[in-house]
This record gives structure tokens, C-alpha cells and sequence, in this order.
């Protein structure tokens, strides 16, 4: 069984359903190890992000049947996975991926996977930074997520942008779906988040053109590091925000399994 608290919960949600044929409409290694470690019939993984087809079968250890496919796509287009359908579909952290790839997309992703999902859709996502915390470790934490937007849209590129379950659960009523159940996890961040979005900071100052507001940049990002890290620490993780997992079917049956019953 799966140690992560949020697939777990996926995991009772769906109960003694069959997992069927299942997308991952975001893939990654961690979703697709996940899923991988499901009684499937075959997966569809899809990501519009090149580097992340290798890293993502590298993270699997590339064993793939001939039921299950990665493909390097774009759900903007029409034409992907056209005609296909899914008993289960995954939408882990997509929606807040959108905006880096195809911003303005994220109030459509829903509807545009309802012709693929055939009964059960789980969403995954974060609930977004407060601007103000009481606690000081967390606001140091909002500070390095509005360092590491800020540089990605200095150095050229797009920022993440999560949404809150509320906003999901409208998006999934007006696309066709009936919510079943929302569940948050409230977060605590360890030593390994602060490093990892140190590291995406650095990736983004690694691309300023101007290397002395980089320089600067830089010495901020260390003070703020040392800090942070000093938190996790002294209040064994750095309580913040929540993940939240979605649980909706469709409204209406797909056409086919309608004609049968
Ligand atoms: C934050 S990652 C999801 C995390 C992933 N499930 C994991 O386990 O690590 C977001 C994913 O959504 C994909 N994505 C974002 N916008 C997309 C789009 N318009 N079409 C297809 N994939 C998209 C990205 O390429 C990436 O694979």
C-alpha cells in the first residue's frame, strides 16, 4: 500500500471498484509510481512537458505493458486522446502546472477531460499561499514562494498557479460532474521542500540576464534558506496551507453504458 496520505485516501474513496484503463492527465514520477502500483488494465500518462517523459519512465523503472502508454501532449488540443475513455482519471497538481503552459486553459481542463472519464475523476491540488500568517516560519515560507514566482517571471518564465478546492468543485459542477467528496491534508514542510524550491529558485536566477540583480538575488535566497531551514528544525516542520483530494463522478453515464442498462 501506498505511504502517501492523499493516494491512500483515493485508494478507500474508490473502494471495490475496478481501477479499469487509468490517465494521469498530469504525470509524474510520483503519480505514475502510484499508479503503477494499482491492479490496472493499462494507463495512459500524459504531460505537455518534454523533460519529464524520461524522468517520468526513469522514475518507474521503465517497465511498461502493452496496455500503457506515455504521450507528450497538449490538452488544449483537440485532437489528443481523442475517443478514448478511462474508468479512473487522475488530475494530480495539473491544474496549478496550467498557467506555466497554457495559461488561461485552467477553467476548461475539466470539461475537456469529461469525455474521457467513464466513471470516477480525482482531483489533487494545493490550496494557495495565504498572503499573511501569524506564524513566522510560515510567512518566511510565503516569502520563498513569492521569490521563486518572482524569478521565474524575471528570468522569462511563466509561474505556477493553484487554485483553492472551493474554485475546483464550481469547475467540476458546471463541466458536467457531481462532487462525492472533498478531504484536505493540512501540510507541514520539511528540510527536503525548502531545498527543493531553493534549488527551482536557483534554476530561475541561473537564466537573469542581468547577473548582478542575480548576484543579489542570490545572497537574499541564502539568508532566506538558513532561516527556513533553521525552522524546520526548531518546530519540526513548518506548518502551512493543505493539499486537497477531489472525489466526483460524471452526471450523466457515457452514452454507451446508458444504451445497456
Ligand atoms: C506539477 S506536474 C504534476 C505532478 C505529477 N503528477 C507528479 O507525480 O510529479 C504537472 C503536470 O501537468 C502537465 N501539464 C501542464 N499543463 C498541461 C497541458 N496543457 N497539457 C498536458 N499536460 C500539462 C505537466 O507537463 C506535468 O506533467
Amino acid at each position: 500500500m501506498t505511504s502517501d496520505p492523499l493516494f491512500q485516501h483515493i485508494e478507500q474513496m474508490h473502494g471495490t471498484r475496478d481501477w479499469g484503463r487509468v490517465l494521469d492527465a498530469g504525470t509524474g514520477s510520483h503519480s505514475l509510481r502510484w499508479i503503477c502500483s494499482l491492479p490496472t488494465t493499462g494507463w495512459t500518462a500524459v504531460t505537455i512537458d518534454t523533460t519529464r517523459v524520461q524522468s517520468t519512465l526513469k522514475g518507474i523503472g521503465g517497465s511498461l505493458r502493452e496496455t500503457d502508454a506515455m504521450v507528450l501532449g497538449d490538452w488544449t488540443d483537440p485532437a489528443l486522446l481523442q475517443g478514448e475513455r478511462f474508468d479512473t482519471v487522475l488530475v494530480d497538481y495539473l491544474i496549478g502546472a496550467i498557467d506555466v503552459f497554457t495559461p488561461y486553459f485552467q477553467n476548461r481542463i475539466l470539461a475537456r477531460l469529461l469525455p474521457h472519464v467513464r466513471d470516477r475523476i480525482y482531483v489533487i491540488g494545493l490550496e494557495p499561499f495565504p498572503s499573511q500568517t501569524p506564524s513566522i516560519a510560515g510567512q518566511l515560507l510565503i516569502k520563498l514562494a513569492q521569490m521563486k514566482s518572482a524569478c521565474r517571471l524575471l528570468s522569462g518564465q511563466r509561474a505556477f498557479r493553484e487554485f483553492p478546492a472551493k474554485w475546483v468543485e464550481r469547475q467540476l459542477e458546471q463541466s458536467g460532474y457531481k462532487v462525492e467528496d472533498t478531504k484536505h491534508f493540512p501540510n507541514v514542510f520539511r528540510e527536503r521542500y525548502v531545498r527543493s524550491q531553493c534549488s527551482a529558485v536557483r534554476r530561475a536566477l541561473k537564466l537573469l540576464d542581468d547577473r548582478n540583480l542575480a548576484q543579489a538575488l542570490e545572497e537574499n535566497l541564502q539568508a532566506l534558506e538558513t532561516q527556513l531551514l533553521d525552522a524546520t528544525k526548531t518546530n519540526n516542520g513548518i506548518r502551512l496551507s493543505s493539499d486537497y483530494v477531489i472525489t466526483a463522478s460524471r452526471v450523466e453515464a457515457f452514452p454507451e453504458d446508458s444504451k445497456t442498462t
